[in-house]
């Protein structure tokens, strides 16, 4: 079975439209996302551009604030504590990665953790992690939302989550944990990886390595979430692939997600769903 992310992100999409039509009717004050993106980096501006269209299309306001690489730490605290106090603002997602000479986490710790629709700052961490309600960073929650669309019950199961960065593979594992899993977290110095892969009734792979997990390193039946966004050269032009082989790995696994088509539009599905939540929590 392929899972079709659009389809699952079109209908999570259309359920956040029809609450915020009812907010309009309500309310002078609509959700708000404010994304921040400092240089220019290519892949960023992309995803930027496709947060921006998609909070605009369910009707939210949403707005971009860009800055040259230049910019200091300093001034980009200043401007996110402006957006704390901002009423209009329910949301504020700084665009990863930023420029070398500023601590990302120094920025991400100044986020209002009630807008931290990222779920980055260290307070939805902590909070997600001993079982309190947190943002939880959109990537992982497109993959666990597709996930238990395939399987309610995840108890018991062994999941191998490739990959163990901030932004995906720490907190799948704790949203893995919360649904019983046996959580297995494979890196780059884990020796073995084809074996722990082929025990593993889930995959998460969320390594940045195109095509790495093959069929024969997949166990029949398993359910296969690919994170991965790889730009490689296919027959003279670029192409995305995913961290997973589709074509070999789909003839092993009862359900695979593509790329592109599968994560990557749940991803921007749940940082609305976020923002919409931030909004609530905000309001209530
Ligand atoms: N860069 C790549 N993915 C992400 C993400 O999910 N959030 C942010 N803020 N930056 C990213």
């Amino acid at each position: 079975m392929i899972i079709d992310g659009k389809k699952f992100a079109k209908a999570l999409r259309a359920k956040i439209k029809s609450q915020i039509l009812k907010i309009k009717k309500r309310k002078k004050l609509i959700p708000g996302l404010t994304v921040i993106l400092v240089g220019d980096h290519p892949a960023s501006a992309i995803y930027v551009k496709n947060k921006q269209l998609s909070a605009k299309e369910v009707g939210m306001n949403s707005s971009v604030l860009r800055f040259k690489s230049s910019i200091s730490q300093q001034k980009l605290i200043t401007v996110v504590k402006k957006l704390n106090k901002n009423p209009r603002v329910h949301g504020i997602l700084i665009q990863l990665p930023l420029p070398k000479h500023i601590n990302s986490n120094s920025v991400i710790e100044t986020i209002n953790p009630l807008k931290d629709v990222d779920g980055f700052h260290a307070t939805n961490v902590g909070n997600l992690s001993i079982g309190k309600d947190s943002f939880v960073p959109c990537t992982p929650l497109g993959c666990y939302i597709l996930l238990k669309s395939i399987k309610k019950n995840l108890s018991g199961l062994n999941a191998l989550i490739i990959g163990r960065s901030n932004l995906n593979g720490k907190p799948m594992t704790q949203l893995l944990l919360k649904e019983d899993c046996t959580v297995t977290i494979a890196h780059s110095k884990t020796k073995n990886l084809k074996h722990l892969c082929r025990q593993a009734a889930i995959v998460i792979a969320a390594v940045g390595r195109a095509k790495l997990v093959k069929g024969d390193w997949v166990k029949r039946g398993a359910i296969v979430i690919d994170v991965g966004i790889n730009r490689i050269n296919f027959k003279g032009s670029s192409k995305i692939v995913g961290d997973v082989d589709f074509e070999s790995v789909r003839k092993k696994a009862y359900a695979i997600t593509p790329v592109p088509g599968g994560v990557g539009p749940m991803t921007i599905a749940c940082l609305l769903n976020n923002t919409l939540k931030a909004y609530k929590n905000i309001h209530s």
